[in-house]
């Protein structure tokens, strides 16, 4: 049987789980239609869909827009009705720059190596929301850019172990590389499509 993308039946499956999850308002604003689209055919894997989209299965998210137009809500909803290996982990940046200051280079390991899940057992999808928003890290006074060092280690992982990684940012290329220099910067190219919300997306906190 032909396999039917029916992008307006998993439209409303979103808002009915952003409604569970965020309250009963949360709707997909057509400005955002475009964008939503892109990303069921990314979480639901197909490929066809995917292909016109110009986005790669074998790569990871950058989701970008503006403060507040519903990125990490929407992530967070198709985190929570995909399964399997392509459901992601989300964690803030600022949880994992805390995390660091911490306890140090064990938390470049937690999030940097492959790891499994321990109830699935597949490996596990992080998606770092919020990056750039974190403070500068250091652990005993010495400092250290705990985010480019995960990100240039899952960019290791991400073509010989098809490590998968999403990240959530409202910066722009130019300084996501000021900050986290070249090489995250050359390795994000290949570890990411980059999906982004209108400039004009509002913003939608009340
Ligand atoms: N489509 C929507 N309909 C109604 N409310 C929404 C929608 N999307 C997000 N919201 C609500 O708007 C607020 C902001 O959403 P969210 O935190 O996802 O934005 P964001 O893009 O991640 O913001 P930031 O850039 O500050 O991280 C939240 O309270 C969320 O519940
Ligand atoms: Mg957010």
């Amino acid at each position: 049987m032909e396999h039917l993308f029916d992008a307006a039946v998993y439209q409303q499956m979103i808002e009915e789980k952003g409604s569970q999850l965020f309250g009963k308002r949360y709707r997909i604003h057509p400005i955002d239609e475009p964008l939503v689209h892109r990303m069921i055919a990314y979480f639901i894997q197909d490929e066809q869909r995917a292909k016109e989209e110009g986005i790669s299965l074998g790569k990871g998210l950058m989701l970008t827009g503006p403060v507040g137009c519903g990125k990490s809500s929407l992530m967070q909803i198709c985190a929570a009705m995909s399964g399997g290996p392509f459901a992601p982990k989300v964690v803030n940046a600022r949880q994992v720059a805390m995390e660091f200051n911490k306890s140090g280079y064990e938390v470049i390991a937690k999030y940097g190596d492959l790891a499994f899940d321990k109830d699935t057992g597949f490996p596990i999808v992080y998606c770092f929301d919020g990056l750039g928003s974190e403070s500068p890290t250091s652990h005993y006074g010495q400092s250290c850019n705990v985010m480019e060092e995960i990100l240039i280690s899952r960019g290791d992982l991400a073509r010989p172990r098809q490590m998968l990684t999403h990240v959530i940012t409202n910066l722009d290329a130019p300084t996501l590389e000021k900050r986290y220099g070249k090489p995250v910067r050359s390795r994000m190219r290949e570890m990411f499509n980059l999906i982004s919300f209108s400039p004009d997306s509002p913003d939608k906190r009340q």
